[in-house]
């Protein structure tokens, strides 16, 4: 059976972006690949984090994962931290990954202009997400289309170690779902929705208050024009909303056309609203039960265990074929 595999950082409470990107393709994935999903704590750090904030996000992004419906039978669930075997792996690996690679990541640009002093964790990040993905030879990643140029990175470096010291991994590849791979603000549609968005009312959160949500809907930005038309140039409000519609509701795109046609903005905001609305609550109810259950102590040891035992036995792999330490 082929591996899936991904992360998400415990940095806030996750957006319906995450969930519609990254979690619900796990969920309609599990039972098609041997699946593994985990906390990526160590990549939060590479931006300053409040400890106390750092360890309940982990807990609840745990709690969040399985009231998504994320199964711990079909999943290995763990977090990043637990399992050293990821920061000894990307070692290796930063020694054979360039600077000028890393410097022209989209996203270490974008970060290291917001920030003047910024950790060089920031740079390497990608190498330790390679190292997450290729110490399990996973084959798929699921990620929204802003990780797709990480997961890409991972491939060379896959590649590359392959090429210089002999077959020792999978290449991996992205997984980008067709619809809702990158869910806007509600606010300004032409920007990513994210949890560190400065305009609250853009973004939804998977723990909002169901009152809220509902207001951050009815409220999001549209374009001039009354019809209910997918066209992510000249419509990005209406065309986000359509994208969320079609992601909870698996209907395409033209049906939801055909559904709202000569119908107002207001009708089809209030529809979307509502399987927002459903969607979350769901997930509301199961988190709340999950939240302090020992269950997840368990799960997670379970899975730290069995990682564990992969990422070591990759590791001495490695160290063998570079000629780290003395040897068998
Ligand atoms: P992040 O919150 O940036 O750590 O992202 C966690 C995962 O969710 C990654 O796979 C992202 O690509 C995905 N993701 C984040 N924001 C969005 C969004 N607005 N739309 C779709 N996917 C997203
Ligand atoms: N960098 C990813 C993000 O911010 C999280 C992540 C870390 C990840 N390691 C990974 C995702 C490995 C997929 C695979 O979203």
């Amino acid at each position: 059976m082929k591996k899936m595999l991904t992360g998400l950082q415990p940095t806030g409470v996750i957006t319906l972006g995450n969930y519609i990107g990254s979690i619900k393709q796990m969920v309609e994935n599990q039972n098609k690949y041997d699946s593994y999903l985990f906390v990526a704590d160590m990549h939060a750090i590479t931006i300053a984090q409040d400890k106390d904030e750092l360890r309940s996000n982990i807990r609840s992004l745990i709690a969040l994962y399985l009231a998504c419906g994320i199964d711990p039978q079909k999943n290995k669930i763990y977090i990043q931290s637990e399992n050293e075997y990821h920061t000894n792996i990307s070692w290796i690996l930063e020694c054979n990954t360039y600077f000028g690679e890393l410097s022209r990541m989209t996203q270490f640009k974008d970060k290291s202009l917001k920030n003047v002093n910024f950790s060089s964790g920031l740079l390497t990040y990608p190498v330790l997400m390679a190292a997450d993905i290729i110490a399990y030879d996973a084959h798929y990643v699921p990620v929204g289309i802003d990780q797709k140029q990480h997961v890409e990175l991972a491939r060379d470096i896959a590649e590359r170690f392959n090429k210089k010291y002999g077959e020792t991994f999978v290449v991996p590849a992205p997984l980008i779902s067709d619809n809702g791979t990158k869910i806007m603000d509600l606010v300004d549609p032409t920007k990513k929705m994210s949890k560190s968005s400065e305009n609250k009312k853009g973004t939804i959160l998977l723990l909002d208050d169901l009152n809220i949500t509902r207001k951050k809907i009815m409220g999001a930005t549209t374009d001039s024009g009354a019809e209910i038309k997918f066209d992510e140039e000249n419509k990005p409000g209406i065309s986000n909303l359509i994208n969320i519609y079609v992601s909870l509701t698996d209907k395409s795109i033209k049906e939801v056309e055909i559904m709202f046609k000569n119908k107002k903005y207001s009708e089809f905001k209030t529809a979307v609203a509502d399987v927002v609305v459903e969607t979350i609550t769901k997930i509301q109810s199961s988190y709340n039960k999950l939240l302090n259950s020992k269950e997840i102590d368990s799960i997670l040891d379970d899975g730290r265990e069995y990682t564990k035992k992969i990422a070591k036995a990759k590791f001495e792999l490695m160290k063998e074929k570079v000629g780290l330490g003395r040897g068998e």
